[in-house]
């Protein structure tokens, strides 16, 4: 699109650019506004409630975390996060405090202007998420690791989507598009059970986590009224990445190009979660640079 002059570079991905053995990606519709739903994937409080089971002596193991991961977010609910400004978004740290001496680290990006990548020490989640229209976004999600094939149980977790059909979906407009939409959604209340919300999972939605993460942004209507929110210091990512939007908006209209574009080097990142006894962002993420910003060398 637009002038040949002005292409980007295809964005140096690391997920684009392992074996096909390495990755597995996905396509689903979410049926409300593409900001919104990227918002609700930046946020990494919500690990906490959302995708919490009640009991996490009954958890699952979550092979993607570290060990511990359900004790760590069920102990401290209200992680304490840091944002670091970088050219291709941000990237935030989440602390939970674990024991005297222990810190769950999740270190997370946003890559301008609808990409996310969350925490993982195995295999590597992100979603991108594409507008329709104002009340309809269409979520890509890519899951690889950086050194291995996945796992037929891994790539099976994380290929959901894998037996939805592509089936015909109205928008508002009357335009009819062809849409991959999960069983559980806003017809059916996402099938949640109270039973199971009393005693087996904080959401009482037996599904994946992307279906909990829509049941919360579909259903606070496709394009909540923002002038009525009341944000705190667990959204300190967010408001950073509504500031950088409207920035880049601005320096659009004055014909500034962002600088990204020209820097396919810069989306060379990985989510990345460590159980840490520093307490210091700046010094965590400097042990880890290597995983969490994994470059080439930039020309
Ligand atoms: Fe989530």
């Amino acid at each position: 699109m637009g002038p040949p002059e002005q292409q980007p570079e295809f964005p140096e991905y690391e997920w684009a650019e392992v074996p096909d053995d390495q990755r597995v990606i996905s396509a689903s519709l979410v049926e409300c506004n593409w900001l919104q739903t990227l918002e609700g994937d930046i946020d990494t409080a919500h690990v906490s409630f959302l995708h919490r089971p009640l009991d996490t002596r009954k958890a699952l193991k979550w092979a993607r975390f570290v060990d511990s991961f359900a004790d760590y977010v069920a102990k401290d609910r209200s992680p304490s996060l840091t944002v670091k400004a970088t050219e291709y978004g941000f990237v935030y740290g989440g602390r939970r405090v674990g024991g005297e001496e222990d810190f769950y680290w999740r270190f997370s990006h946003w890559i301008a202007p609808s990409t996310s990548e969350t925490p993982g020490s195995q295999e590597r989640p992100g979603r991108i998420v594409v507008p329709i229209d104002d009340d309809n976004s269409m979520s890509f999600s890519f899951v690889w690791h950086p050194h291995r094939a996945l796992s037929a149980e891994e790539a099976i977790a994380n290929g959901r989507n894998n037996g939805q059909l592509l089936e015909p979906w109205r928008l508002a407009d009357g335009y009819v598009i062809d849409a991959r939409r999960s069983p559980l959604n806003r017809d059916n209340d996402f099938r949640i059970d109270r039973h199971v919300q009393r005693t087996k999972r904080y959401s009482g939605i037996i599904g994946t986590p992307p279906e909990e993460d829509r049941a919360m942004t579909e259903t606070m209507e496709p394009v909540l009224d923002r002038s009525k929110e009341h944000l705190g210091t667990s959204d300190v990512a967010i408001i950073a990445m509504r500031r950088r939007l409207i920035k880049m908006a601005r320096d659009i209209e004055q014909g500034v190009e962002p600088a990204l574009a020209k820097q396919p080097w810069a989306f060379r990142t990985r989510g990345f979660d460590v159980v840490s006894t520093n307490g210091d962002f700046d010094t965590v993420l400097a042990e880890h640079q290597d995983e969490v910003t994994p470059r080439r060398a930039a020309p």
